[in-house]
C-alpha cells in the first residue's frame, strides 16, 4: 500500500498539455511507496472573498485533496512570465478562509515545461514567492525548467531516454525530501 500521496497540481487546462503529460511522466518515475492523485482545478469558482463563509463543493473538494496528502507537485506552464490565473486561483481557494488554508506545512516540488527556452523559470520563482507566503516548503535542488523538444515524451506517456536520468534523478531526491519531511 502506498504511504505517501501526492496531490499532482497542473496549471494547464489544456487537453494536450504538455505540462499534464510531463506529469504524467513523472509519475511513472515514483518510487512504490508513492500514489500520485490529480486534482483538479478547472471547475473551481473564481476566487471571491464573499464567500468564504460557504465555499462551494469543489473548493471543498480541492481542500479535502489537499489536506489528506504528504507533499505536493506542481507542474505548471509559464503564461506571461507569471502562473497561469488557473493556478492561481486553485491557490488562492484553497488558501481561506484566513487561518484555514491548506497549504500551510505541505511540501511541494516545482516543475514545469514551455515551448519558449526560459522553460517555465518566471513562473517557477513566483510560484515559489506565492508558496512561501503560504508556509509550503518547497523543493530547491535540482531545478527543472524544460523547454518542448520532439522525443521528450515516448508515445505510451513515459519520458524519453534523452531526459529520463535528470527526471529520475529529481523524483528520487523529490521522494527522499517528501520522506523527510513525514518524518
Ligand atoms: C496566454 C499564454 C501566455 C504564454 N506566455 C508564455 C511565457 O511567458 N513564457 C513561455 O515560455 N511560454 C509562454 N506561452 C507558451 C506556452 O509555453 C505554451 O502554450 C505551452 O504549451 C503551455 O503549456 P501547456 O502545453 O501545458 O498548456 C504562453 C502561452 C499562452 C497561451
Amino acid at each position: 500500500m502506498s504511504e505517501y500521496r501526492i496531490a499532482v497540481i497542473v496549471g494547464s487546462l489544456r487537453r494536450d498539455s504538455f505540462n499534464r503529460k510531463l506529469a504524467g511522466g513523472l509519475m511513472r518515475l515514483g518510487p512504490p511507496d508513492f500514489s500520485f492523485h490529480d486534482v483538479q482545478i478547472g471547475d473551481l469558482p473564481l476566487y471571491n472573498q464573499d464567500d468564504d463563509a460557504s465555499q462551494a463543493p469543489p473548493v471543498k473538494r480541492l481542500k479535502a485533496e489537499i489536506g489528506a496528502a504528504s507533499g505536493l507537485l506542481f507542474v505548471t506552464p509559464e503564461y506571461n512570465r507569471s502562473i497561469p490565473g488557473v493556478l492561481k486561483n486553485a491557490i488562492d481557494n484553497a488558501s481561506r478562509p484566513y487561518g484555514q488554508s491548506a497549504w500551510a506545512g505541505k511540501p511541494a516540488g516545482v516543475l514545469g515545461i514551455s515551448v519558449g527556452a526560459v522553460g517555465t523559470a518566471v513562473a517557477q520563482q513566483h510560484l515559489r514567492t506565492i508558496l512561501a507566503y503560504l508556509d509550503v516548503p518547497t523543493l530547491g535542488q535540482p531545478e527543472v525548467f524544460i523547454q518542448m523538444k520532439d522525443g521528450l515524451f515516448e508515445a505510451d506517456g513515459s519520458i524519453g531516454a534523452a531526459s529520463r536520468k535528470f527526471l529520475q534523478g529529481w523524483m528520487d531526491r523529490y521522494a527522499a525530501w517528501i520522506r523527510k519531511h513525514a518524518d
